[in-house]
């Protein structure tokens, strides 16, 4: 069943009182997070949500899904630029419990272990947020990944690098591998929420909806995922068989 909301502001609402529920009720929760321009009005409504309500996250952990290889912690387009960017700035986090993959390390291999062992030690994420590539990857999980993989370095296809490119100045600018957490990683969740926005990834969805398991579309791991919940925008669910989409009902803007 597919979840689709008018916009994406409503998912942002929805996720940011899932997100609240999920640390009130456990203050160490430790969360899967993502980046990516589905993920912005997310953390904005959560960040405003969390001042509003004084909501403690100091004792929150979180792994973030994927980081480039080759770029400082400090580049603009770095996806730790991008999360103390977009959340981890404005909230009282305590930042030695936030982790990404370390894309500069000159010890991948070790690295990549290291952060998968790390996510198992933790006793798995309680919640993984998940956006998706147009060409089905999650994380930087490409085409053709394994479901059955753990943290590890990627080459990224062509695609990828070029729906990317929109956030770099030019296209050789956008790295050409990084770190990623496996679709094994984040099959462990306990709880998986993809958020599908945008007209560009109706037929992303339709292809996930048509399809069955495979690996030329790592997003349909997913599948055989007993609690995984996907929220779309009506936009990239027009192409969806509407027997298949729940429209949830509302709740009041605040
Ligand atoms: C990147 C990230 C993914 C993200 C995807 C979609 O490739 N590695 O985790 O889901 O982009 O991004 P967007 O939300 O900008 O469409």
């Amino acid at each position: 069943m597919f979840l689709v909301f008018p916009d994406s502001d409503a998912i942002a609402r929805h996720l940011s009182a899932r997100l609240t529920e999920i640390i009130r009720n456990d203050p160490q929760a430790v969360l899967g997070l993502a980046t990516g321009g589905t993920m912005e009005p997310i953390y904005a409504r959560f960040v405003q949500d969390a001042l509003e309500s004084r909501l403690d996250v100091s004792q929150v952990s979180s792994f973030n899904l994927d980081e480039y290889v080759g770029l400082a912690a400090a580049h603009p387009q770095s996806y730790n630029h991008y999360m103390h960017q977009h959340l981890f700035d404005h909230l009282a986090f305590d930042e030695s419990r936030l982790r990404l993959p370390d894309g500069l390390t000159t010890q991948l291999e070790q690295h990549c272990r290291d952060y998968s062992d790390a996510i198992a030690s933790h006793g798995g994420v309680a919640l993984q947020l998940l956006g998706v590539g147009t060409n089905g990857h999650i994380g930087f999980n490409e085409p053709g990944t394994p479901f059955d993989s753990r943290t590890h370095v990627v080459e990224l296809s062509e695609r990828t690098r070029v729906d990317n490119s929109r956030f770099f100045d030019s296209m050789e600018e956008v790295p050409t591998s990084a770190v990623t957490m496996g679709i094994q990683d984040i099959l462990s969740a306990r709880e998986i929420v993809l958020v599908v926005t945008g007209e560009h990834k109706a037929r992303t969805m339709l292809n996930y909806q048509e399809g069955g398991i495979t690996e030329k579309l790592p997003f349909t791991a997913l599948k055989l995922h007993a609690n995984t919940h996907i929220l779309l925008d009506e936009a990239a669910a027009s192409l969806l068989d509407d027997t298949l989409c729940q429209r949830p009902p509302q709740q009041a803007c605040a």
